[in-house]
């Protein structure tokens, strides 16, 4: 087994992989930098974020008032110092992006375009038409490629973080070209694999968005934090899952149910008349949207097809030459995968899950628990997204808490010894694992795909939009007896050359762990807040749940789960008001 040494590796090679991985390089252009992914750079799921990038611009907003609808919006379940030290420097993040490639779009004057998003009280929203996180990640890949310190594995799953003398030490993956397995040393790993949405069923996320880091993380001990809280957007397109940006709301389209009224006037987001402060309607945060569906739902209000209940997004009023300028994408995507053209037609359109406001539990700088690795992005929890995260921030988080893990992880390479320890008998046992899966050694005839449309449908069952205690107690078994299963699954594919087979399967351990640390998190929260919604608790709770979940994993048994009290600096928890 050959062994790669580096002084900081990044996993993942999407947004916050990217910005990571050039902090490292400007902060420390002796470090030896190498980015690890299991697709090449710009096939990173960040390519297809759509509506944009918040951060303060306009002499009309104000840090505080960004702080605010991030923090409210969150339910107060952010951590108000993390929430702070982002909204500050978010907007040097997009300038310097700029300065690197994006395209921002302009006002006529020249000032960079702001458009308003969902749970926003005043616009903030920097775009580039519909294709902000295409051209987000241009800029940065291309702004990579001039540090002659970082090299790439392109096409490498890791599979393991290789632990030892209390610190992390490196990581072990699979080059997926060759089918052999590889020791990767660095005093600093930095995981920034992004979320875990493939764990439920219809869902915005690419078939990447496994929950690998997480994963990974959460088998070396360190604990994921607030996973009960899984976003869901209110307008994906039914059977694919794809985004349709709220961009599409925010320039005006309209939601409709059945019978073609905006059902969301009766579920206090504000009414359809205009008025001087941004309407909340079709641009309410996205929890209560989704919320909003079921109840529309249960109405009967609802339009049945083949892959769920429905309503209509609208944008035929904004006309061609607006849909051009501003969300060709959206008309794009609904050419290609609907076959229906949005200028003339209504757009189906169902909530979807579309983030993960848990992660890998960090500190500010990105640092995890155990020594030496550090997240940052969708797969991290710093937190600033809280119980529901605000439109938009994602894109600005990436940058902001990629930029500081990479800073953070290159002060403490500067300064930690060269990895030595038991690495090389962990890596050799991680080998032995997944060669001897590719070789059929032990499997049990088990398939992936059954497996994982069981723990979709059983994520989706008990810890969908709204949750009660018998579904998640039936989700947690399911899960369990799942685990169970896969390890008696049996690949076909003994190939060593891109076995897609064993890469579905190790993705598959990856969300198993992803989706019992959910359903166990949602079982000990025993309230509503944000996106988690118990119809039997179904109020919020703040002398008991004003706190963080922290799953620990158990080698034979549920997670423990922790609460850690939220840091509250200026903002006491109110009540959440929209359109009033
Ligand atoms: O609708 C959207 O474009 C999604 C943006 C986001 O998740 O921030």
């Amino acid at each position: 087994m050959e062994t790669h040494v580096h002084d900081v590796l990044v996993i993942g090679g999407g947004g916050a992989g990217l910005r990571a991985a050039i902090a490292v390089a400007e902060t420390d252009p002796a470090l030896r930098v190498a980015m690890v992914s299991k697709v090449y750079p710009m096939r990173s799921h960040t390519v297809s974020a759509e509506g944009g990038a918040a951060a303060v611009i306009k002499p009309d907003d104000s840090l505080d008032a960004h702080a605010y609808d991030t923090i409210s919006g969150g339910e107060w379940l952010c951590d108000q110092d993390a929430v702070e030290l982002f909204v500050r420097e978010a907007p040097e993040e997009m300038l310097r992006l700029e300065h690197w490639g994006c395209p921002w779009n302009r006002e006529p004057d020249g000032h960079v375009a702001v458009r308003a998003f969902g749970g926003m009280k005043i616009r903030r929203t920097w775009f580039a038409a519909d294709k902000t996180g295409f051209h987000l990640l241009h800029a940065l890949f291309q702004t990579s490629l001039k540090y002659a310190s970082i090299a790439r594995y392109d096409e490498w799953f890791v599979t393991r973080l290789l632990v030892g003398e209390g610190r992390c030490l490196g990581v072990v993956a699979l080059e997926l070209a060759s089918g052999e397995m590889h020791a990767l040393l660095a005093k600093a790993v930095i995981l920034a694999t992004g979320g875990g949405g493939r764990v439920f069923p219809f869902t915005t996320n690419a078939n990447i968005k496994t929950g690998d880091g997480m994963a990974l993380a959460y088998r070396a001990g360190v604990p994921l934090k607030d996973m009960e809280f899984v976003q869901y957007h209110p307008t994906g397109l039914p059977f694919t899952g794809i985004l349709i940006t709220e961009a599409a709301r925010s320039e005006g389209g309209w939601l409709l149910n059945k019978d073609g009224y905006r059902y969301l006037q009766d579920y206090d987001l504000g009414r359809p008349e205009p008025t001087p402060v941004l309407r909340a309607m079709e641009l309410g945060p996205r929890d209560r949207l989704s919320q909003a569906f079921v109840k529309e739902m249960e109405k009967g209000r609802t339009i049945e097809t083949a892959h769920g209940h429905v309503v209509h997004l609208d944008v035929r009023h904004l006309g061609e030459p607006v849909i051009e300028a501003k969300i060709p994408f959206v008309r794009e995507l609904c050419l290609t995968y609907e076959h229906l053209d949005p200028v003339h037609e209504l757009i189906p359109v169902r909530p979807v899950v579309h983030y993960m406001m848990g992660g890998v539990h960090t500190d500010l700088t990105g640092a995890t628990p155990l020594p030496g690795l550090y997240a940052a992005g969708e797969t991290a929890c710093v937190s600033i997204n809280g119980a529901n995260r605000l439109g938009s921030n994602s894109l600005t988080e990436i940058l902001v808490f990629g930029a500081r893990a990479g800073r953070a992880a290159a002060a403490y390479a500067a300064r930690a010894p060269a990895p030595t320890g038991p690495t090389r008998a962990q890596a050799l046992d991680e080998e032995r694992r997944v060669l001897s899966k590719v070789r059929g050694d032990g499997g049990g005839g088990e398939r992936v795909a059954t497996i994982r449309t069981a723990m979709q449908r059983a994520l989706e069952a008990g810890a969908g939009i709204y949750r009660d205690e018998v579904g998640l107690r039936r989700a947690a078994e399911g899960i369990e007896g799942l685990k169970a299963r896969a390890q008696g699954v049996t690949l076909d594919d003994r190939s060593h050359t891109f076995n897609t087979e064993v890469v579905a399967f190790l993705e598959l351990e990856n969300m198993l762990d992803v989706a019992e640390a959910i359903v166990h998190a949602a079982l000990v929260r025993r309230e509503s807040r944000g996106a988690h919604q118990r119809t039997d608790f179904p109020a919020r709770d703040d002398n008991r749940f004003l706190a963080h979940s922290l799953a620990y994993r158990s080698p034979n048994g549920p997670p423990r789960v922790d609460l850690l009290p939220v840091t509250i600096t200026r903002w006491p928890p109110g009540e959440r008001v929209y359109g009033r």
